[in-house]
């Protein structure tokens, strides 16, 4: 049994150790599956930044001078994974400026990472040791709803891959080469599967009891 000043001094360590290895979950799941609309969720409960893959991407697409605005468009239409050198630089510089920011947010959650053996190959290659990965939590909903989804979002949303064309190809690239990373974490125990086919509030209280436990 540890007690006294010992355990504080444990305790005051092993918050600084968090705070240097930033705390990551992934969250996965097929276009319209609701991980944007549940991350916002999760952020307003639970001390979590997040970091959106796709919106980091768009942003890149956009800014001024990027060299990489017409190939990130070009991926984006085609429902493509775009080279994990472009993504990886820009989830790592975003957790980096927000913990630069504020060095209590060390908790992340990484909406649409891996999505595919090179997404996850690269996250290796970068932050293994630099950032602790808790679980992965995925949005299983079926295809017909995440295409429906996704139609009524284009409405409104400007995405240029919003469309039936695009969306396709968009499942195809999520059953042919995310879905084997969700299965590879499986196997390692560290998925935490919400049925996401359901209302807005109930897919939030399955979230909400994971984040309770865990996060
Ligand atoms: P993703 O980030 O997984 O692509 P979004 O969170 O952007 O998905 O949601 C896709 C669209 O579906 C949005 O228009 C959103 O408002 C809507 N949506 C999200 N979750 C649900 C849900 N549980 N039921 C019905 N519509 C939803
Ligand atoms: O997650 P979101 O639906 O915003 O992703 C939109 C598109 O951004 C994907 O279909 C893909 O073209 C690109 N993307 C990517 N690599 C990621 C995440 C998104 O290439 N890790
Ligand atoms: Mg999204």
């Amino acid at each position: 049994m540890i007690s006294g000043p010992l355990r504080s001094l444990l305790h005051k360590a092993h918050g600084v150790l968090l705070a240097m290895n930033p705390q990551v979950v992934f969250v996965l799941g097929g276009p319209g599956a609701g991980k944007g609309t549940q991350c916002a969720k999760i952020v307003e409960n639970y001390s979590y930044t997040h970091l959106s893959a796709g919106d980091l991407l768009r942003e890149e697409r956009s800014r001024t001078g990027s060299e990489f605005g017409q190939l990130i468009d070009t991926y984006i239409k085609d429902g493509r994974i775009v080279p994990v050198e472009i993504t990886i630089n820009l989830l790592k510089k975003a957790m980096e400026e927000t913990m630069k920011k504020d060095e209590n947010k060390f908790r992340f959650l990484i909406d649409g990472f891996p999505r595919n053996e090179d997404n996850l190959q690269g996250w290796t290659r970068v932050m293994d040791g630099k950032a602790d990965v808790k679980f992965v939590l995925f949005f299983n909903c079926g295809n017909e709803v995440c295409i429906e989804r996704c139609l009524e979002r284009g409405k409104s949303s400007g995405r240029t891959d919003d469309n039936k064309e695009s969306l396709e190809k968009r499942i195809q690239t999520y059953l042919q080469s995310t879905r084997p990373i969700i299965e590879l974490y499986e196997k390692q125990g560290k998925v935490r599967t919400i049925d996401a086919s359901r209302s807005v509030s109930e897919v939030f209280a399955d979230v909400k009891s994971v984040f309770d436990r865990e996060g």
